[in-house]
């Protein structure tokens, strides 16, 4: 059987443990307290890490609190090793893609952006010359909450909700706080989508100027939660309207985030925590679709790039 470093023991890293068993064997756990074995016992401290490189795989599945740094340690520590590295993690991809493409062969990313969905694969395997436009629903978390609240449900009961389901990204739970850092998730997904799609680009979130949602711009989409989604839009027209978010202009191309009409994803709008990727081009429409948010889907996306990367 093959074997694991597991780096990140919190939800999504104890779904890898549950849904992986059987199939990989988790020889080191890593903790912010240190290097563990498979049974939970304590061997060392983190410093010691250069020595527990004997694996055929690095899980990573840390919050993003810096922009990424910690995470592109690790990422970079194995994978100079030959070790290939499977992520949920966003900072290290949205803030240092430029830094890893040599490597990204090695890497498993899909969980870092779309759940389930499975977009970053679908995109790599894509020809983007064909591209003509990319809309895409990236935050499950924000379109459960806007769906509960266009179903009546107060803002706050609805914010309570997707916490106590496990949608939300580790950190604040105050409204506009937890709003705001789901929307710096979207900053985050964004730019790491927008790099995969185009492989000229070298977009790095923390130089991209966003702006968070204000008190009446968040009283403003709860009362047009009916016509409003987060969403990300990559085309070669200026989106007409926006509340939150960025507007970049990359080459020919517009990257924007941030809460648009509802209508811009004509009959693919989807309620609560699903994700969607509409891809444009010179040869149809596509649509994926799939569950955004959750341990269970984040973690499946990951076994799934591990099996890819391991050729299982
Ligand atoms: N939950 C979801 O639905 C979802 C979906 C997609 C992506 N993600 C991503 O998954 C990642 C993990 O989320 P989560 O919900 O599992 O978080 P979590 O429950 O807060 O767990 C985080 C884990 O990471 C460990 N950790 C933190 N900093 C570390 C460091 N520098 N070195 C080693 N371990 C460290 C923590 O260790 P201690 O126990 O020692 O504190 C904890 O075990 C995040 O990046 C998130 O954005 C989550």
């Amino acid at each position: 059987m093959k074997e694991a470093i597991l780096i990140g023991t919190g939800l999504v890293g104890s779904e890898i443990q549950r849904l992986g068993k059987g199939s990989l064997r988790i020889k080191y756990l890593l903790r912010t307290t240190g290097i563990y074995s498979e049974s939970g016992d304590k061997l060392t401290t983190l410093s010691e890490l250069p020595k527990y490189t004997d694996v055929d795989i690095a899980i990573i599945a840390i919050p993003t609190l810096d922009n990424g740094e910690r995470a592109f340690e690790y990422l970079l520590h194995f994978l100079k090793k030959g070790v290939p590295v499977v992520t949920c993690e966003k900072g290290a991809l949205a803030n240092f893609f430029p830094e890893l493409k040599p490597y990204l062969r090695s890497v498993g990313y899909s969980a870092t952006v779309g759940g389930g969905t499975r977009m970053i694969p679908f995109l790599q395997g894509y020809d983007n010359k064909k591209i003509e436009s990319i809309l895409a629903v990236i935050n499950g978390t924000l379109n459960y909450i806007g769906s509960q609240i266009a179903a009546g449900e107060e803002p706050r009961a609805a914010v309570t909700q997707a916490i106590e389901n496990g949608y939300t990204e580790p950190g604040p739970t105050g409204l506009i706080a937890l709003i705001n850092n789901e929307m710096q998730d979207v900053l985050l997904k964004c730019i790491i989508l927008a790099n995969t799609f185009n492989k000229d680009f070298e977009l790095r979130a923390s130089n991209v100027p966003w702006e968070p949602i204000s008190e009446s711009q968040l009283e403003e989409i709860a009362s047009n939660s009916k016509t409003l989604r987060c969403q990300l839009s990559i085309s070669k027209s200026r989106p007409a309207s926006r509340i939150g978010g960025f507007l970049l202009k990359e080459g020919d191309w517009y990257i924007a985030a941030g809460f648009m009409p509802i209508e811009r994803l004509g009959s693919n709008v989807s309620l609560g925590v699903e994700n969607i990727l509409i891809i444009k081009g010179s040869d149809g429409e596509r649509v994926l679709r799939g569950p955004g948010a959750g341990k269970t889907p984040t973690a499946l996306s990951m076994l799934e790039d591990v099996m890819g990367l391991l050729g299982e």
